[in-house]
């Protein structure tokens, strides 16, 4: 069923060619190929990690593709290797011409693809978590709209948060200019708009060619964790499509949010489940290599736990990407399981708000659950 409503979308989409058929009684399996990026090795510190410090993480390394060099061995001289030759010179060009020629060889039932997953600069809800603590948030403060001077219902970038964006703005700039790393040939971002304007801040303004412009999609489930916390409320269509005038919707994609009730929360494996179909989706309606998604920590982390990487949590503006090798193989059967579950809350600021602890509700008519409620993202 949920191919079907694919391939209705694919005639309203004219970037996207031809799809990815999936055999019958077949299903994708997700591997994030190792060995390309810093960040797929344990070794590497997500917490003191910055993809600006490392050219995104990409390793410096030969591919089985990189064309061989002759040794030139000048007269009284030491013999050195010749020179990349044209359209190989950078790491990202020859890292490139590699996904190319995984993809050239691949069987029919497999694909790869790399995606390059930003989180959001920081936003209201971000700095209000910082500000309250995390249990009094999470218990009190994330069910609210907001303060008397913030409002943190999908919440907006702070200063510090826009700065995030146009950090990521220049960075790709120089990598797109003067590192010869791809262009993205589609883009997609959460219906949030923290990651709507994050997008928008990083890539608008840049000098793509035409045939790779910046022309977000907006797919439902690139959204966060839905907790009851109002930062986890979309905003409707009509308001979205004003953050940026380019801005595309997946078909279907409701006027309001019909996810967010205030009450329920997704439970761990609804997330799972939505982020392995919200890649099936893109792996089968997009037959483009190179993919930019803006989403959430939430969320990555689960699309990362779906393409097998290992635990990455990213600081808001952070991007992290990742070689995906998708693969056809047989289904194996699912198990049941609840998709939604109720969060408590207290009704009022608690009393005491102990971090690692939780909080102590100021009325006994809610009870204070910290443990059901995601932190922010
Ligand atoms: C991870 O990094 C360490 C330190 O640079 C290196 O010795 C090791 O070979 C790497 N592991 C993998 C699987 O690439
Ligand atoms: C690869 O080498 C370049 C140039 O020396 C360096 O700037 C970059 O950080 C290196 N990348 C990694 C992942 O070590
Ligand atoms: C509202 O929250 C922000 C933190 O995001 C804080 O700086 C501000 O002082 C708060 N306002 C009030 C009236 O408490
Ligand atoms: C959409 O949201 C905006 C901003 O919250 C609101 O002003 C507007 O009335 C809403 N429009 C519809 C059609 O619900």
């Amino acid at each position: 069923m949920k191919f079907s409503v694919l391939s209705a979308a694919l005639a309203l989409t004219p970037a996207v060619m031809a799809d990815w058929k999936i055999s019958k009684n077949r299903e994708i399996e997700y591997s994030s190929v190792e060995g390309f990026f810093l960040q797929d090795n344990t070794t590497t510190d997500a917490t003191t990690f910055d993809y600006a410090d490392w050219n995104f993480g990409l390793l410096n390394r030969t591919y089985t593709s990189d064309p061989k060099r002759k040794t030139i061995k000048p007269k009284g001289r030491k013999p050195y290797k010749a020179p990349w030759p044209k359209g190989y010179t950078t790491q990202w060009e020859r890292f490139e011409k590699y996904v190319e020629h995984l993809n050239k060889k691949a069987p029919k039932d497999t694909q790869y693809k790399v995606l390059v997953m930003g989180r959001h600069g920081e936003g209201f809800h971000n700095a209000a978590e910082t500000y309250y603590g995390t249990p009094a948030w999470n218990c009190y403060w994330s069910e609210q709209t907001g303060n008397a001077t913030v409002t943190w219902q999908d919440a907006l970038l702070t200063e510090a948060g826009l700065e995030e964006a146009y950090k990521a703005n220049a960075y790709f700039e120089e990598r797109f200019e003067q590192y010869g790393m791809p262009y993205f040939e589609s883009y997609y971002t959460s219906p949030l708009a923290r990651c709507v304007i994050t997008a928008r801040e990083t890539f608008a303004n840049l000098d793509l060619p035409k045939s790779h412009r910046f022309l977000p999609v907006v797919k439902e489930s690139f959204r966060e964790s839905i907790s009851i916390h109002t930062c986890d409320h979309r905003s409707n269509k009509t308001y979205i499509s004003t953050l940026f005038s380019k801005l595309r919707f997946e078909k279907g994609f409701a006027e309001t949010d019909e996810l967010w009730t205030g009450t329920k929360g997704e439970t761990t494996e609804h997330q799972l489940a939505r982020s392995k179909d919200i890649l099936d989706d893109v792996f089968t309606s997009d037959d483009a290599t190179w993919i930019s998604v803006t989403s959430h920590s939430g969320e990555i982390s689960k699309l990362l736990t779906t393409l097998n990487h290992r635990t990455f949590k990213l600081s808001t503006g952070q991007i992290i990407p990742v070689l995906v090798k998708a693969k056809q193989v047989s289904i194996e059967p699912t198990s049941t399981y609840a998709s939604w579950s109720t969060e408590a809350t207290c009704n009022a600021p608690p009393v005491t708000s102990i971090s690692g602890q939780g909080c102590v509700c100021s009325t006994s008519t809610t009870l204070a659950s910290t443990s059901a409620t995601a932190t922010a993202a």
